[in-house]
């Protein structure tokens, strides 16, 4: 299923943080090559630049130094605008903060992507319904965020992230607030998404589960790549990480 087509690419990618006198080193040059339609876990202990690798990756943030590409394009010598374009266009984020809309239902929070989209092939409230079922949220789609537990508001927001099919589908911990057999039913969802659209999903997370469940484990060591391994060749040392 994974073709060769590279749709992330970093070079030497590097992220100092200045904090008060002194420098962190969040990132220390990070090279890497993801293909089309792969699911990619990121793993490594707090702190290792897990969060930062995603961000940089997303367009959020800017390196100190190197490169990424998305699907060809380098995103790091681009302005806001056109970064807003590429994030609306080709990227789907899902936080451990959801950012859900207080007042909406959790359809209407799914829907609100589809009806911001320039041009879409998809009925807002259908698809919404549609994400909102695979998740297992059938039962609760007329509820506000506040009538929802924080595994329920998570799937939302991962339902609303997937709401404009984007290539690109990058989770920082989406199942830190869900019971295992949630995770699985968000894990199943993702294995769903990706062979029905070709999805890539860039996963961090600290669950050996889930990590079981992508195709490929990069491990973040003190913002190193130390060790990058299909899963089903993942060394005692990444599964010692992994705990
Ligand atoms: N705004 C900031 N200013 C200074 N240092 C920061 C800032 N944000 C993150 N850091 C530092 O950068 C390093 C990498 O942080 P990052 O959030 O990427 O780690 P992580 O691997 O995602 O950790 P976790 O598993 O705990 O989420 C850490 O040492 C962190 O303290
Ligand atoms: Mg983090």
């Amino acid at each position: 299923m994974t073709g060769d087509r590279v749709i992330i690419r970093t070079r030497d990618l590097t992220k100092d943080l200045p904090l008060g006198k002194v420098v962190v080193h969040a990132l220390r040059g990070v090279t890497m090559d993801i293909n089309a339609g792969e699911m990619v876990g990121i793993v490594g202990p707090s702190g290792s630049g897990k969060s930062t690798l995603l961000g940089l990756i997303g367009g959020l943030d800017k390196p100190t130094r190197g490169t990424v590409e998305i699907d060809g394009i380098d995103i790091t010598r681009m302005n806001e605008d056109q970064l807003t374009e590429i994030r609306n266009e080709k990227i789907g984020f899902i936080f451990q903060f959801f950012n859900l809309i207080p007042t909406l239902t959790a359809q209407e929070n799914v829907a609100l992507p589809i009806q911001f989209a320039r041009k879409t092939k998809f009925n807002p409230d259908k698809r919404a319904r549609e994400l909102l079922a695979l998740l297992g949220m059938d039962d609760r789609l007329h509820h506000r965020p506040s009538e929802l537990s924080g595994g329920q508001q998570q799937r939302v927001a991962i339902a609303r992230a997937l709401a404009n099919n984007p290539p690109l589908l990058l989770a920082d911990e989406p199942t830190g607030n869900l019971d295992s057999e949630s995770g699985a039913v968000v894990m199943e969802a993702l294995q769903t998404i990706r062979s029905e659209s070709g999805t890539t999903i860039v996963i961090v997370t600290h669950d050996p589960q889930i990590a079981q469940h992508t195709d490929r484990i990069i491990t973040l060591v003190d913002g190193h790549l130390s060790d990058d391994a299909a899963v089903n060749s993942v060394t005692e040392s990444v599964a010692d990480v992994l705990k």
